[in-house]
């Protein structure tokens, strides 16, 4: 079974991929995709990923125990008792918690992908569980793959559009039909990969979080398959497909 497989550019355009009944693998490696992947990693139960501020507040006031996590500019907002760093969600930290996420890209992109069936949530950290996982069920289904990059606020983001072709890198090479936006992610991964992190830090959002002194998140998050896992977001939930 010959798998199709798309690159969305933004993160709107995950609603296309769910109407068309694609498999989602939603990407924003700067950081919420790396959050995520992190914290599942590091024993978290689940993660449940919320738009805007007021909502997550309201879910901590009804739920006190959980743990309540995100950024706005990058930044930990007033009260949240973690920001949106991954090398935050320590295994001290998060083994057996829930947590609420907002964040101002990647929680939307997951937002406006809700009605898919299969929604995985995709990093540079865990690129190969991802694409192998991806194949597997879409092959079983009968359905195409889109990955879609969380952008970086609405528009086009290089770290994304590395991290896609870094997930079709590791796809089975003939169980697959690339679009030729999936083609131009993939060889700009193979153009790159034994210089990711120079690369990525080309990028605007990048850049930005050098400013806010968040270098290290940045190199932690270049690190290609470190967790092989699988995050799902099924039911307003994101956990780990065992
Ligand atoms: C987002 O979701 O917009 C990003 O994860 C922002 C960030 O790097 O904190």
């Amino acid at each position: 079974m010959v798998v199709y497989v798309n690159v969305e550019f933004l993160a709107k355009d995950a609603a296309k991929a769910a109407e068309r009944g694609d498999l989602i693998v939603i990407i924003d490696a700067l950081r919420c995709s790396s959050t995520v992947v992190t914290a599942l990693a590091n024993g978290a139960r689940a993660i449940i990923p919320v738009k805007t501020l007021a909502e997550a507040r309201r879910i901590h006031a009804e739920n006190p125990d959980y743990i309540l996590a995100g950024e706005r500019g990058g930044l930990k907002p007033s009260g949240f008792n973690l920001g949106n760093s991954p090398l935050e969600y320590t295994r001290e930290r998060v083994s057996g918690k829930t947590i609420i996420l907002t964040t101002t890209s990647g929680t939307s992109a997951l937002t406006y992908s809700r009605d898919a069936d299969w929604i995985l949530v995709g990093a540079f950290l865990n690129a190969r569980a991802i694409a192998e996982k991806a194949y597997s069920i879409a092959s079983a289904e009968g359905i195409n793959v889109s990955v879609v990059q969380a952008g970086t606020r609405g528009r086009f983001s290089l770290e994304d559009f590395l991290c896609a072709g870094a997930i079709i890198s590791e796809l089975p090479k003939g169980g697959v039909e690339l679009s030729d936006a999936a083609q131009a992610s993939l060889l700009a991964f193979e153009h790159v990969k034994d210089d990711l992190l120079a690369n990525v830090m080309r990028s605007r959002h990048a850049r930005r979080l050098v400013e806010l002194g968040f270098i290290k998140d940045i190199e932690f998050s270049c690190k290609k398959d470190l967790f092989p896992i699988v995050p799902i977001y099924r039911g307003g939930v994101i956990s780990k497909i065992e």
